[in-house]
């Protein structure tokens, strides 16, 4: 009797070992927000990763090998996003992370990925600071002193607006950062900035600050935030009967932002990855792919993490073996890469140079307006 457990116990620990590790199977890890305040992040991007995914399994694989992804909820929290990232490289022994979609998820990742040489990929992070972690950290997107550009120039030469205040959450990465190259470029080009304002991710009430504003009579108002405050914030704005024409960044790009901000977000315009009236055959063919899985179209979020996920498929096949290092070198040799969003080549800092698209927000849909190129 006595001689039976251990030997159940190496049959159980050798089986839970097999189900761990799968010769046939690439394990890829994913960590996002697939709930909180900005679960439409982590939904949307999952879903595109999840469609490039299956085609390539489907497609056979890796030299026959099946990608396993497992994907890991942060709950929109920095502290969740690294311990899961640290879960994901030592239990699942992912040997690539794609992830996160906030730039201080990302953030708080990328240092671990870098530490442990796991390769990491964010699809939609837009603050330098996030790929300069380390030579294991890429991004498929455009990065935010473009993006702030982009804006500026639109706000200056297509809305020719003279007086822009600035509405920024100082708990955010990406919004402290994107405001500040708004701001350069803006001032660069001549206009003024007559107030500067801060929240904090999580706020309800912004009355305080947005009577300050008020008081500058601004012709323009900047909120470079999250789809929840800002919702929150354009029905504030229209409450207090400030005029001024509303502007962001992709982090406005959610279904939920026009459930939230209702009315009040009409006629506001944000710079995005990609637009859904794209035109682009490869575009095209993602948004069918989609649709025909998924019932819906696509945001830019999907688009993005549909990308993240296709050159991640692209280095493994071309690398020699599968492993982190070899996954690593040949992500940076990716060049004319041809994905959903456009042609994606990695420079040396491990960013890809891409355009820029801004829309206009009517209702649900978010309306092409221009593309600006970088
Ligand atoms: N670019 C944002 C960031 O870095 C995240 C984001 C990307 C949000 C795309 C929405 C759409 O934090």
């Amino acid at each position: 009797m006595r001689s039976l457990l251990p030997l159940c116990l190496t049959a159980f620990l050798s089986l839970a070992a097999c189900t761990k590790k799968n010769a046939n199977e690439i394990v890829v890890g994913q960590f996002g927000s697939m709930t909180g305040s900005e679960a439409t992040f982590g939904i949307s991007t999952d879903e595109g990763v999840k469609l490039a995914i299956d085609e390539a399994n489907a497609a056979g694989g890796i030299n026959g090998k099946k990608i396993k992804l497992v994907t890991m909820d942060n709950q929109g929290k920095a502290e969740e996003a690294a311990a899961v990232v640290t879960r994901l490289i030592e239990q699942e022994k992912i040997v690539a992370l794609l992830g996160e979609v906030a730039s201080s998820r990302s953030l708080a990742a990328a240092p671990i990925a870098q530490g442990r040489k796991i390769p990491m990929i964010t699809p939609s992070s837009t603050n330098p600071k996030v790929t300069e972690v380390g030579d294991y950290v890429f991004r498929v997107c455009f990065i935010d002193p473009f993006q702030g550009t982009v804006m500026a120039k639109f706000a200056t030469e297509n809305l020719k607006l003279k007086k822009v205040a600035i509405l920024r959450d100082m708990k955010s990465d990406y919004s402290v950062g994107l405001a500040d190259f708004f701001k350069q470029k803006y001032v660069e080009l001549g206009g003024t900035i007559v107030a500067e304002q801060t929240y904090q991710s999580g706020d309800v009430d912004f009355k305080a600050q947005l009577t300050q504003i008020k008081s500058k009579n601004p012709d323009g108002l900047y909120i470079p935030g999250y789809y929840t405050e800002v919702g929150l914030i354009a029905r504030q704005v229209r409450e207090l009967g400030i005029k001024a024409i509303m502007m962001g960044g992709d982090g406005w790009d959610s279904s939920k932002l026009s459930e939230i901000g209702q009315d009040a977000v009409n006629g506001s315009y944000f710079s995005n990855h990609y637009s859904s009236e794209s035109t682009d055959p490869a575009a095209v063919d993602f948004m069918n792919k989609f649709k025909a899985r998924y019932n819906k179209t696509p945001d830019g979020l999907s688009a993005m993490g549909y990308d993240a996920a296709l050159v991640l498929i692209h280095a493994m096949k071309n690398a020699k073996e599968i492993t982190p290092k070899a996954i690593r070198d040949e992500l940076a040799k990716i060049k004319d890469f041809q994905a959903a969003t456009g042609k994606i080549t990695i420079d040396e800092k491990r960013n890809a140079s891409k355009n820029a698209v801004v829309v206009q927000v009517q209702g649900a849909v978010n309306k092409y307006v221009t593309t600006i190129n970088p």
